[in-house]
């Protein structure tokens, strides 16, 4: 995380407290700790609503003004199914709006579920850093969770069952789950199954991005996906099987 981070202060002895209530070092240092926890990556550490471009397109618009009221409604039982294209901001709204609700007070966590796999993978080898329970009760516990990228890769039964549980558990607690995808609504039940996608809809808002032109083409100067190179006649083109 950031290399400013807030610290506790002399003045209460670096407790966070004072005689009469909280010292004004707690507030800051404990928004630090909650961003620190979420575990965002490095690319979306300067992910907020604020930052987010709406005249990119009407869907996106719309998608940030959905983001914005469920961040600011705080952590519900509502969740988010963000779906489309590679590029169009998913994650990125996913994690402005997370961020809104930690700095609103909130604690959550950001897990992209190809990492998620890896990590359960890790915890079965001997000598584990964590095992699968730590890193499933992690997941089930947050009070607000991104998992991003779901759906990215067919699962085994395996995987399908944690993200099952995972899923199931926040459910039945009512903790709400963000969730990006680059299926739309009708393709990722095929890919999940049928019982996790019932379980996603029934509490979440379902987002599409649409017609939003690739934005890592824009952060690298390039053309916009939608601006086909120029078309050469045949008579002008270069042969070099000649
Ligand atoms: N409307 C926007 N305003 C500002 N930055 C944006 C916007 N849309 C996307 N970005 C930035 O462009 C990059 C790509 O966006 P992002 O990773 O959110 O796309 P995505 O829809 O999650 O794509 P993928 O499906 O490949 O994961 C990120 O650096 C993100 O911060
Ligand atoms: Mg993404
Ligand atoms: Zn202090």
């Amino acid at each position: 995380m950031s290399e400013t981070k807030p610290e506790l202060c002399d003045a209460c002895n670096n407790s966070g407290w004072l005689r009469d209530g909280a010292c004004e070092c707690r507030e800051p240092w404990l928004l630090a700790r909650r961003l620190e926890e979420a575990e965002i990556p490095v690319t979306f550490e300067a992910s907020t609503l604020e930052a987010f471009d709406t005249s990119v397109s009407t869907s996106a618009a719309s998608a940030h003004a959905i983001c914005r009221g469920i961040a600011e409604r705080g952590p519900t039982d509502t969740g988010l199914l963000l779906t489309g294209p590679a590029g169009v901001g998913k994650t990125a709204l996913a994690v402005g709006t997370l961020r809104l609700m930690i700095e609103n007070g909130a604690a959550g966590l950001f897990v992209a579920v190809p990492k998620l796999h890896r990590r359960l993978q890790k915890s079965f080898a001997k000598g584990a850093r964590e095992s699968e329970s730590e890193v499933m009760d992690q997941l089930i516990d947050a009070p607000v969770l991104v998992l991003d990228e779901l759906g990215a890769r067919r699962y085994t039964s395996y995987s399908n069952d944690v993200l099952q549980e995972i899923l199931g558990e926040r459910y039945n607690d009512r903790r709400a789950t963000l969730v990006t995808t680059n299926y739309n609504a009708s393709e990722l039940g095929p890919r999940i199954g049928d019982r996790l996608m019932s379980r996603l809809r029934e509490r979440s808002t379902l987002i599409e991005i649409t017609d939003t032109p690739d934005y890592r083409l824009r952060l690298q100067g390039a053309a916009p996906t939608d601006q086909r190179p120029p078309r050469i006649h045949p008579r002008d083109q270069i042969r070099f099987d000649a």
